[in-house]
Order: structure tokens, then sequence, then C-alpha cells
């Protein structure tokens, strides 16, 4: 065994969703941001794409992206599907967290390799984030409402007409129990051929 595979397989068993609800007010360091998007981008890409692009917000930047997430909100759902509780889950979590990562996939120009390629290697590469996160003892929670994919927010964004929003990830210290998950066992979702 080349390393040791079962702290390797601890964090990725042990990797969960942390909701920023459960983030102390700890803040996290640069250089930890820093740690987890340089494992980020050592994901697996098609062609060498290397498709994702992050928009880090830190500090007070956060509080002005949550008041730009409000005004994305409210201009891409109809008034009469707007959820005050959403709204509010918003600002508390944009009020309170230290850093908030924007998800982004950028497609190369006239590249052959299909969309659903690249947003896999942004997946994988989000995964990455999850697992340096869980190693660090960070909660981190890759968030996806309907309107990150909307057309306000790219423009919020300032991206490109081909790229995309894939979602909002939030790191912090969690208080209290790291969540515990569970998964359908493996003979559930695994056909074996040997002839
Ligand atoms: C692409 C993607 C988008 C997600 N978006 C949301 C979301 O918008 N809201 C949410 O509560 N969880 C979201 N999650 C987290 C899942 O709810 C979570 O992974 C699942 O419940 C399993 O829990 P675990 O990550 O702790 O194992 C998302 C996960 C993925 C992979």
């Amino acid at each position: 065994m080349k390393y040791n595979l079962s702290e390797i397989t601890e964090v990725i068993r042990e990797r969960r969703s942390v909701y920023p609800e459960s983030y102390s007010s700890r803040k996290v360091h640069s250089e930890i941001i820093e740690d987890v998007l340089n494992n980020a981008i050592w994901a697996p890409t098609h062609g060498m794409v290397q498709p994702w692009r992050f928009k880090v917000y830190t500090g007070e930047a956060v509080k002005r992206a949550g008041a730009e997430l409000e005004k994305v909100y409210k201009s891409s759902v109809p008034e009469a599907e707007w959820s005050e509780r959403k709204l509010v889950k918003l600002r508390e979590r944009t009020s309170s967290v230290s850093v908030l990562i924007f998800i982004c996939m950028r497609p190369e120009e006239n590249s052959t390799i299909p969309e659903i390629e690249n947003v896999a290697a942004v997946a994988c590469a989000v995964q990455n984030m999850y697992l340096t996160c869980t190693a660090y003892g960070l909660g981190s929670y890759w968030s996806s409402p309907k309107y990150v994919y909307s057309e306000e927010m790219k423009t919020f964004l300032n991206i490109g007409e081909k790229d995309k929003c894939l979602g909002m990830f939030f790191m912090g210290y969690p208080e209290g129990e790291w969540p515990k998950s569970h998964r359908k066992p493996l003979e559930y979702v695994t056909e074996w051929f040997d002839q």
C-alpha cells in the first residue's frame, strides 16, 4: 500500500455537508482557503480543460455578496413565489460566515469536450474541497438554490455567457457534533459481471 488507505477512507467517509447554522464565529484563514482551492485544481479534467473557476468572498465581502444574492433571488424568482424563510436564511448565512466561494465552470473556446464533462470535472474539484475541509476539521457545504443557475446570477458574478455558476461553497468551523450520515449498501447500487 503506497498511502495510508485507512486514513484516506476515514476522510472520505467522515466528509459531511455541514451547514452554516452550525459554524462558530472562528475565522477561516486565507492560507487554509488557498490549500482547499489548490487541492481543488488537481481534480481530473477531460482534455485538460480545467474548467473550474472560483470567486472567493471573505469577511465583509460575504455580506456584500449576501445583499447581491438577495437581489438575484428577487429578480429571478416571481414575486408570488418569494419565500421569506429562504430570504431570512440567506441573510443569516451571509452575515455570519467568514468565507463563501462561488463555484463556476468555464468551458474552453471551441472545445469538443461536452459540457457535462466540464460540470463533472468541477464536481470532482468540489469533492477535493470538501475532503480538504474535512482534513482541517472544517465544515463545508455545497449549496445550489435554483437562482444560482439564473442569468441574474451570471451578471452578478460577471461570468461569460457560456460559463455556469454551479453553486456556493460555505466553509466554517463547526460548533457541536460533526453530523452523521448513511448510504445505501454497495449491493444496492452495483452489478458485477465476470463472464
Ligand atoms: C451538486 C450538489 C448540490 C447540492 N445542493 C444542496 C442544496 O442546495 N441544499 C442542501 O441542503 N444540500 C445540498 N447539497 C448537499 C447534499 O444535501 C448532501 O451532500 C447530502 O444530503 C448528503 O449529505 P453529506 O454531504 O453530508 O454526505 C448538494 C450536494 C451536491 C453534490
